[in-house]
């Protein structure tokens, strides 16, 4: 039997992953011909294949798509018309949701710090139900949103997320209670509570800790004469990227298995909000390559490309440490290089250690799982722009 090297798997499972979306939309090939790069190529079909599964394996739980992960205006639509919700973080993100004509009740807000400007906003507009973790929120509702429900947000670890978003967020058992307790008392609705395991999270001991650490507020609630309605599972749904992920299926049926243990006799209402999980692996940056050398470190020999996208206009994850699968249609060894952007900035690496065949100024790289936390976070640094988006 032969054994594959480093590179033989690396560069197969980007190939792999390109073939899939081949396989799906056979036309991407023509297409990709006549793109200007870096374009952002989004399989819509894929956004509401994967919105579909979730909901069918998962048919008790309300799915609010996280509009954070990718804001265009097709995804939100298409996303509508297969019954999604969604959950919104700003103005600008409220306004998009509500252009589709969707039902209030199908909006939430889950980020606990929120400008004044946006609750009232959101207020006004028929959404009555925000996220909490301090005091000065549920005064900031108190004034602008009175009689809203409130769902208290948890601290839970975020251990195997590739992305955490815990320590700026999140409150523990007794907080959680008193918070809640408070929010009564200045006249707002005791509702839920919601949690955040991490985006990207491949630990499904993320989740058993939210849901067994939501368990006990609901029950130290009811101790303190407040009834909660409703669980919040927040995020955290991963996507491949150089690596296989967690199946939606497995997760779905553990934190099922979950909410029978702990929260088996109580009639309650179960909201998701997947980003990335949903977006993620519908998208390839389509780029291509503007420059080449080899830089002499030590004794070892260095292969850079540079290519017309970067850390500022679409790869900020890698920052955070998110590695993406890359790709060419070119043929050749393997070599390992180093990755970088279009801008002038030395932090505007996008990866290293990349194996990819020998290629020229002018080549295709197809960078994979772009479709979440791209050009959402892109800016116009050094005036190279935010890639476009083209729909398959
Ligand atoms: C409150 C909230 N909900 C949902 C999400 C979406 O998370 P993910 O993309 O991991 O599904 C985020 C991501 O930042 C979030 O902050």
């Amino acid at each position: 039997m032969k054994v594959l090297d480093i590179s033989e798997l690396q560069f197969g499972f980007a190939k792999g992953y390109f073939e899939q979306l081949v396989s799906r939309k056979p036309f991407l090939l023509d297409v990709i011909k006549s793109l200007k790069t870096p374009t952002l190529v989004i399989d819509l079909d894929r956004i509401k294949q994967r919105f579909i599964e979730l909901q069918s394996i998962f048919p008790e739980v309300r799915i609010y798509y996280a509009v954070k992960a990718n804001d265009n205006q097709e995804i939100l639509a298409a996303l509508a018309n297969i019954g999604s919700g969604y959950e919104v973080a700003s103005s600008w993100e409220l306004e998009k949701v509500l252009r589709l004509g969707v039902d209030r009740s199908k909006i939430i807000s889950s980020n606990p710090i929120k400008p004044l400007d946006f609750i009232d906003y959101a207020y006004k507009s028929g959404i009555k139900a925000f996220s909490i973790d301090s005091y000065k929120e549920v005064d900031k509702l108190k004034k602008v949103a009175p009689r809203s429900r409130v769902y208290v947000r948890l601290i839970v670890p975020n251990e195997g997320s590739d992305w955490p978003l815990t320590n700026k967020f999140g409150v523990g058992v007794e907080e959680a209670v008193s918070l809640l307790d408070y929010a009564k008392s200045q006249g707002l609705i005791p509702y839920g509570i919601t949690f955040h395991v991490g985006s990207q999270c491949n630990n499904l001991r993320n989740w058993f800790i939210g849901i067994k650490t939501a368990w006990e507020v609901w029950e130290r609630a009811i101790y303190s004469g407040m009834k909660l309605t409703m669980l919040n599972l927040g995020g955290g749904i991963p996507v491949d990227y150089t690596y296989k992920s967690l199946d939606i299926e497995d997760i779905a049926e553990y934190i099922q298995a979950l909410l029978r243990k702990y929260f088996l006799i109580k009639p309650m209402e179960i909201q998701i909000e997947p980003g990335r999980g949903l977006a993620g692996d519908a998208g390839i940056l389509v780029s291509s390559v503007i420059g080449k050398t080899t830089k002499h470190i030590a004794d070892d020999d260095s292969h850079w490309l540079y290519l017309d996208t970067g850390v500022f206009n679409g790869l900020a994850e890698v920052l955070g440490g998110i590695k993406y699968p890359m790709y060419t249609l070119k043929e050749g060894d393997l070599l390992p290089h180093t990755i970088a952007g279009v801008s002038c900035d030395s932090m505007d690496i996008i990866a290293k250690n990349v194996y990819l065949p020998d290629l020229d100024v002018g080549d295709i790289v197809f960078i994979m799982a772009a479709g979440a936390y791209t050009t959402v976070y892109a800016a116009n640094f050094n005036g190279f722009g935010i890639p476009d988006i083209v729909f398959i």
